[in-house]
């Protein structure tokens, strides 16, 4: 078999089809989006992210899935303007509410999805683009060589290495199969079938993560798994509380075998 041969678009498409959580709709996200602000908007993420991205302080970055701001807000102090692209209204609501608390009058938002129109939208060219956990697409070469073309710097896209922020033992532990679905490796062999050779970083974060509270705890948990059940809600919280430790100062500290994983696939556009 040659390397030529292999239909990573196919094999991508067959791997999304078998993966353990439903594909989500800008209504999902709608609901998601106030706990999603609150888990994500102080995670040890961000600063690994920031670490690794390259901007001049006049440049403007195009921020597709943008959520409620997780990258966009950090990234404002850093450049002379931000466009958040997300198509949940509640994401881009919190995204202006931290904005505000921060602020930061330089980030424009946009709602509308990978597949719009963005020259309707108004989305000029910017000098980094990037897509952050965001590329739920059904087009995944489609979506890359849009980011590429609307990029004149330099486009990073962060993706899941095997379960990403999943953790696998849960699955077992609340009685439900686990399949993360396809990760960063298609990704970057598509982008190769593009002519793009990318570069990859790792974003290993804290097997431990603290809390404030047991329940903060629990919701951090909590949006892994699709329609709980009450049974698996008990396993759930089974699960967490012997993963628990109360600290000295008063804070909950939540220990798990897996640590969460990305990978940064960033490549430069202007040769
Ligand atoms: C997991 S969040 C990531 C948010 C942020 N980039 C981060 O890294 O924290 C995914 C975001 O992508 C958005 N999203 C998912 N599919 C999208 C699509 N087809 N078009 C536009 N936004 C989309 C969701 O609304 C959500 O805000």
């Amino acid at each position: 078999m040659r390397y030529q041969d292999i239909d990573w678009d196919t094999m991508w498409q067959e791997s999304r089809a078998h993966k353990s959580w439903k594909k989500k709709k800008s209504s999902d996200w709608d609901q998601r989006a106030a706990g999603f602000a609150e888990r994500n908007l102080d995670s040890p993420f961000v600063a690994q992210f920031m670490a690794h991205l390259h901007t001049e302080p006049d440049w403007t970055v195009l921020d597709v899935g943008s959520g409620p701001g997780t990258l966009a807000i950090p990234l404002s102090s850093q450049v002379r303007k931000v466009t958040a692209l997300d198509y949940s209204a509640a994401m881009l609501a919190e995204l202006n509410k931290q904005a505000k608390a921060a602020g930061r009058d330089n980030i424009t938002t946009v709602q509308g999805s990978w597949t719009d129109d963005w020259q309707a939208l108004s989305i000029p060219r910017h000098e980094v683009a990037i897509a952050s956990r965001s590329l739920s697409v059904d087009d995944l070469k489609g979506a890359l060589s849009k980011l590429n073309a609307w990029a004149s710097r330099a486009v990073y896209v962060v993706d899941r290495v095997g379960a990403g922020p999943f953790d696998p033992d849960l699955f077992g532990a609340i009685g439900r199969d686990f399949e993360p679905g396809p990760d960063y490796i298609f990704t970057l062999n598509i982008l190769y079938t593009l002519g793009i050779h990318a570069q990859v970083d790792f974003l290993t974060l804290d097997k431990r993560r603290t809390y404030t509270s047991r329940e903060e705890a629990l919701q951090s948990y909590r949006w892994m798994v699709d329609d709980l059940t009450a049974e698996e809600e008990e396993r759930l919280a089974a699960y967490v509380n012997a993963r628990l430790s109360h600290t000295s100062d008063g804070s909950w500290q939540l220990a798990r075998q897996t640590p969460p994983r990305w990978a940064l696939i960033w490549w430069r556009t202007d040769g």
